[in-house]
C-alpha cells in the first residue's frame, strides 16, 4: 500500500480537490483507495457528498477516544472508502495537548487495518503544521505537495520541508516528499510558466543524497484552472461524477496515471531504497516526539 498526505500548510492551494479526485482517478482506474479527512472543515468529505451528524462518530473519535478507523469508515464508491471528518476534530488539538505520543496516534490506531486491504491511502491535511498534519506525517510514507502557480508559491515550502525533514529524522524515517504538483495552473500565462520553472528549479537545486525530497518528482501533468473542478463539491460529487468529460477530470486521469507509473516503476526496481533513509533514525520515545512538538512551535 503506497501512503500519501497531501499537504501544504497553505490554505486554498489545491489539497482538498486534489485529495478527492485522485483518491476517485485511481479508484475508477482499479485501484483500492482509503482516503482520510483530516480537516476539521471536512471539505473532502462534503466533496463526496458525506456530512457527519452529531451523533455519528468520525476521525476525531479516532484520534481522542477508542473508535477504530474501521468502526468511522463509509465505502462511498466502488473502490473508495472514506473515513470523514468533523468540525469537533478542530477542538483535538487542544484535547491532546497533554497527551504523550500525540503525534502517533493515527499511526497506532492504522495498525487495525490491513496494509493489503488497500493499494493506496490518501490524507486530506488542514492547511496548518498542527498535531492533526504531524499525526499524518507520521502515519505515511509519502507526501504530495499541491501549489498554486502564484508568485508567492514557494513562500513557506521552506519551512514545510524542514517540517519533512524533523519528522522524518524522529519520528517516521520512511517518510518523503515524493511529488509536487501545479494546481490552477493558468495555461498560457506568462506567470505559470515561470513559477513552474522556479519550482523545477528550486526542487532540483535541493536534491541531496540523504534529504527526504532527494527524489522528488515534478509531475509533468499540471491540473488547469476548471471551473468545473470548483462547482463539482456543492453538488457532493467527484469530477468525474460531476463533468466526467471536463479539462479538470482529465488533468486528473493523468495524474493518477503518473502516480501509477511511479508505483510501477516502485515495483520494477525492488532493491530496498534504504541506503538514502537514514539509518538508526527510529527513536519513538516520548520524550523525541515532544522534542518535535516543541522544535516546530
Ligand atoms: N484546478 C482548479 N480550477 C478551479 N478551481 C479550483 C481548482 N482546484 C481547486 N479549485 C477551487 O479552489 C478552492 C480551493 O481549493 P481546495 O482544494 O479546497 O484547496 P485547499 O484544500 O488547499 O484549501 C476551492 O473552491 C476549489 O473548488
Ligand atoms: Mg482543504
Amino acid at each position: 500500500m503506497r501512503s500519501i498526505a497531501i499537504l501544504n500548510q497553505k490554505g486554498g492551494v489545491g489539497k482538498t480537490t486534489t485529495a478527492v479526485n485522485l483518491s476517485c482517478a485511481l479508484a475508477e482506474q482499479g485501484q483500492r483507495v482509503l482516503l482520510l479527512d483530516l480537516d476539521p472543515q471536512a471539505h473532502a468529505s462534503l466533496h463526496l457528498g458525506v456530512a457527519t451528524g452529531e451523533a455519528e462518530a468520525s476521525i476525531y473519535d479516532v484520534l481522542t477516544g477508542d473508535a477504530t478507523l474501521e468502526s468511522v469508515r463509509h465505502e462511498t464508491r466502488p473502490g473508495l472508502s472514506l473515513v470523514a471528518s468533523h468540525i469537533d476534530l478542530a477542538a483535538a488539538e487542544m484535547e491532546l495537548a497533554g497527551e504523550v505520543g500525540r503525534e502517533t496516534i493515527l499511526r497506532d490506531k492504522l495498525a487495525d487495518i490491513s496494509p493489503s486491504a488497500y493499494d493506496f491511502m490518501i490524507i486530506d491535511c488542514p492547511p496548518s503544521l498542527s498535531v492533526l498534519t504531524l499525526n499524518a506525517l507520521t502515519a505515511v510514507e509519502e507526501v504530495f505537495l499541491p501549489l498554486q502557480p502564484h508568485f508567492l508559491a514557494l513562500h513557506g515550502v521552506s519551512k514545510l520541508l524542514k517540517t519533512i525533514e524533523i519528522v522524518s529524522q524522529r519520528l517516521n524515517p520512511r517518510l518523503r516528499l515524493s511529488g509536487v504538483v501545479l494546481c490552477m495552473y493558468d495555461t498560457g500565462t506568462r506567470l505559470a510558466a515561470e513559477v513552474s520553472r522556479d519550482v523545477g528549479e528550486f526542487f532540483s537545486s535541493r536534491t541531496s543524497e540523504s534529504s527526504p525530497w532527494a527524489e522528488t518528482v515534478f509531475f509533468k501533468t499540471k491540473i488547469r484552472r476548471n471551473i468545473r473542478l470548483a462547482e463539482a463539491p456543492s453538488f457532493g460529487q467527484s469530477i468525474f461524477e460531476y463533468a466526467a468529460h471536463s479539462n479538470g477530470a482529465e488533468d486528473y486521469r493523468h495524474l493518477a496515471s503518473e502516480v501509477l507509473g511511479a508505483t510501477e516503476k516502485k515495483a520494477a526496481s525492488s532493491a530496498p531504497s534504504a541506503a538514502r533513509r537514514k539509518s538508526g533514525a527510529e527513536p519513538r520515545d516520548a520524550a523525541s516526539e515532544t522534542a518535535v512538538a516543541s522544535s516546530l512551535s
